[in-house]
């Protein structure tokens, strides 16, 4: 039976889920103990029909960046599109997706002149406007020598099936590839080929995992302690002397996203992608997650010092609207046929003006370079919160805007326990207005990940940072009381 999430003094928000219970019953969502209702969103808050408001401490899932609905960027994104704005007025598609206009366009009645939103077997100059100015940014920067060409897609799995297909093609020989274990690629095809470990059911016998180092990162306090990459470089000398040549690709994340929040030190990542070099493998990082600010850079692999042969892209590069992107070698790309890698959506004007005004926003303001004070705010407000009992570590990039807390066994309840009612008390909140904070379900079933829109400011980090101490407290003080731990 599907689970019907209810919660008291939420009447509006409970039809909702109830008719989410009875229609889209269990595929569509992880578990979330709160499954909040959104009303509205601006910024870094959602607001429940009721009007309570929430910090949003997920970002969608590391998907805003930016933060929900930013002018700037919507007005940037409705340019390229050239649409019209909403007092009617109409403009031209942005100068740069018309330079060639022959002559002036009339729109018949009924309709409106506009960047189409569908563009399949033609060319749009949005696209390439797009490509363009995403190689230019990957190649400007430190370790980006790599970036020349772009694959389009709708969504991050999509992206890294492309990324993986174009490995294979290069050499039909060498069709194995190398993933780390626990990692999270994606659920469908072979993203979710390379996704977990060789024990979970049904594997693609093309793929073998290797460990990734979870112990030497499981908590902040270690972060700088000295890597020993030996068991790590013998791993990889064992599974190459077993698949020699038929290796032919490796994909990793920077850092272990949807496994459990593990940042790696960057010895590690840095040995993977020597080990590619020296065998004439691909070196495929997964940057879905991590793009666009997550590290503290602009791309994970300035952060880890790494020049990857393709990169993923997704969530973050369109700020909400859904594209995703395999970017990298052209000798790599150029193996796949023509139109192998097509498909209905891919390269859409309407992703590609998301991606131009993502990159106009990064370009304009400098986002990252505003992030580290609100990034040591949450990062000590969360290394605070280990005084508490059912905390068990904390984890994420220095300087960063990614974290995730892990829960542990306390009074008789499970570190999953805690973690759902830390979720859930979160959000429910308690001060007179009803503020929370909004959280996604756990990660790993007790990993509790914090990763608000990297635009959050000082203020509103202390703010969130403060209701979420108030509620580990409160949860804590009714530890006794069932009614939070029940998740
Ligand atoms: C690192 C990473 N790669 C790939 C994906 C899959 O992306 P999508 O859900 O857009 O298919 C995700 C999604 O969470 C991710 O975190």
């Amino acid at each position: 039976m599907p689970l019907t999430i209810q919660h008291n003094a939420e009447p509006t928000s409970n039809v909702t889920r109830e008719a989410t219970a009875k229609f889209e019953p269990n595929a569509l969502r992880t578990f979330t103990p709160t499954q909040a209702v959104i009303a509205s969103s601006a910024g870094v808050f959602h607001w429940t029909p009721e009007g309570r408001r929430l910090y949003d401490f997920t970002s969608g899932v590391l998907v805003s960046n930016l933060g929900h609905n930013p002018s700037r960027w919507m007005s940037r994104f409705t340019e390229y599109m050239g649409w019209p704005f909403p007092d009617g007025r109409t403009l031209s598609p942005h100068p740069e997706v018309c330079k060639n206009s022959l002559s002036a366009p009339v729109a018949p009645d009924g309709y409106f002149l506009a960047v189409p939103m569908t563009a399949y077997n033609a060319v749009t100059p949005v696209e390439i406007a797009a490509t363009q100015r995403l190689v230019a940014t990957l190649r400007g920067r430190e370790g980006g020598g790599r970036m020349e060409q772009v694959m389009w897609a709708a969504s991050g799995s999509e992206a890294i099936q492309k990324a993986l297909w174009a490995a294979a093609a290069r050499d039909r020989s060498r069709s194995m590839i190398l993933a780390t274990r626990f990692g999270f690629h994606g659920k469908k095809g072979l993203a979710n080929a390379v996704t977990g470990s060789e024990s979970d059911a049904e594997r693609d016998p093309r793929v073998r995992f290797m460990t990734f180092p979870t112990t030497e990162c499981r908590d902040i306090c270690l972060r700088d302690r000295p890597f020993d990459p030996r068991p790590y470089q013998s791993e990889l000398d064992a599974l190459l002397h077993q698949f020699g040549r038929k290796l032919g690709s490796l994909i990793t994340e920077p850092y272990l996203g949807g496994g459990g929040s593990y940042h790696p030190p960057k010895a590690y990542l840095q040995l993977l992608e020597r080990f590619c070099r020296a065998n004439d493998i691909v070196f495929i990082l997964d940057e879905v997650q991590s793009n666009f600010g997550r590290t503290g850079r602009l791309f994970a692999y300035e952060t880890y010092g790494l020049e990857p042969d393709i990169v993923v892209l997704g969530k973050g590069l369109g700020n909400g609207v859904p594209v995703a992107a395999a970017v990298g070698r052209s000798d790599v790309f150029g193996s796949l046929g023509y139109g192998e890698a097509s498909d209905t959506w891919s390269a859409n004007p309407l992703q590609c003006a998301a991606v131009l005004a993502t990159l106009d926003e990064y370009e304009a303001q400098d986002v990252i370079a505003q992030m580290p004070i609100a990034s040591e705010i949450i990062e000590q407000g969360l290394i605070g919160l280990q005084t508490m009992p059912f905390v068990a570590h904390v984890r994420g990039e220095r300087g960063g805007m990614v974290w995730g807390v892990e829960m542990q066994d306390h009074a008789g309840r499970t570190a999953a326990e805690w973690a759902n009612a830390f979720v859930l008390a979160s959000y429910l909140g308690d001060t007179p207005e009803g503020e929370g904070v909004h959280l996604l379900g756990p990660l790993s079933k007790k990993v509790v990940r914090i990763s608000p829109p990297l635009t959050i400011t000082p203020l509103e980090a202390t703010k969130a940072i403060d209701l979420l101490t108030r509620s580990a407290h409160r949860l804590l003080g009714s530890a006794a009381s069932s009614s939070l731990l029940a998740g």
